[in-house]
């Protein structure tokens, strides 16, 4: 009777130990994995700003020249946008802000939209996102050219109220059966033109 009794504390300790190591390294791994993700996340932006904005355009640190906006108004929903200034002897030659489109299919789609001076955008690329495979991820440079469609495109080419996919009577492609992922990266492309526009005074005289 002594004996099962203390069989029985004993098997429920080790279940507690066994318990909590479980769940200490199923937190480990989580923190882990995330700290990757983001890790992962870091690089593939820096690849990709570089890619937009190649050396050979700028004589700055990118890194280390930038901004952080929060305009409601602009971005349509509150949100921290990074901006990246690319300057040569002084002068901006180029900007590439990293928005967030909220209404993918899957939630946010983080962007890069590149920006020449002149208002042209030389380049937009998803960076970050949830869209299914197969339907929405086209916007990954990785799966489709779609993204490509923007290059050299401005606010005057096509004009504001051809902003849009092909389905809403804009000039963008949609993806066959998949209208929702592109709509949005549409819509966020042209609000952050737009935002360029309204603060390109202010944007080419700041530094650092
Ligand atoms: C499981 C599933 C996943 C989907 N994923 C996406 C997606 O990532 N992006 C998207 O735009 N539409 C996606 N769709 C389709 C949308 O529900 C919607 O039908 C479509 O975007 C509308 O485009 P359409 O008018 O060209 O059909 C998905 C649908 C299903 C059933």
């Amino acid at each position: 009777m002594v004996d099962n009794k203390a069989f029985m504390i004993k098997s429920g300790w080790m279940l507690g130990l066994f318990s909590l190591i479980g769940i200490g390294l199923v937190s480990l791994t989580h923190s882990f994995t995330h700290q990757q993700i983001a890790e992962n996340e870091r690089l593939f932006v820096l690849k990709n700003l570089h890619e937009l904005v190649p050396n050979a355009l700028h004589d700055n640190d990118l890194l280390a020249d930038t901004l952080h906006v929060s305009d409601a108004k602009a971005f349509g929903k509150q949100q921290d946008v990074t901006l990246y200034r690319a300057t040569k002897n002084g002068q901006l030659v180029a900007l590439i802000a990293a928005p967030t489109a909220p209404d993918g299919y899957n939630g946010s789609i983080k962007l890069l939209v590149a920006i020449k001076e002149n208002g042209e955008l030389i380049g937009v690329r998803a960076v970050a996102h949830h869209e299914t495979p197969g339907l929405g991820d086209a916007i990954d440079t990785n799966k489709s050219g779609w993204v490509y469609a923007f290059n050299g495109r401005s606010l005057s080419d096509p004009d504001v109220k051809h902003w849009r996919v092909k389905r809403d009577g804009g000039d963008f492609d949609q993806f066959t059966g998949a209208t929702i992922t592109p709509r949005a990266v549409v819509k966020m492309v042209l609000k952050t033109l737009q935002y360029y526009q309204a603060n390109q005074d202010k944007l080419a005289k700041t530094h650092g």
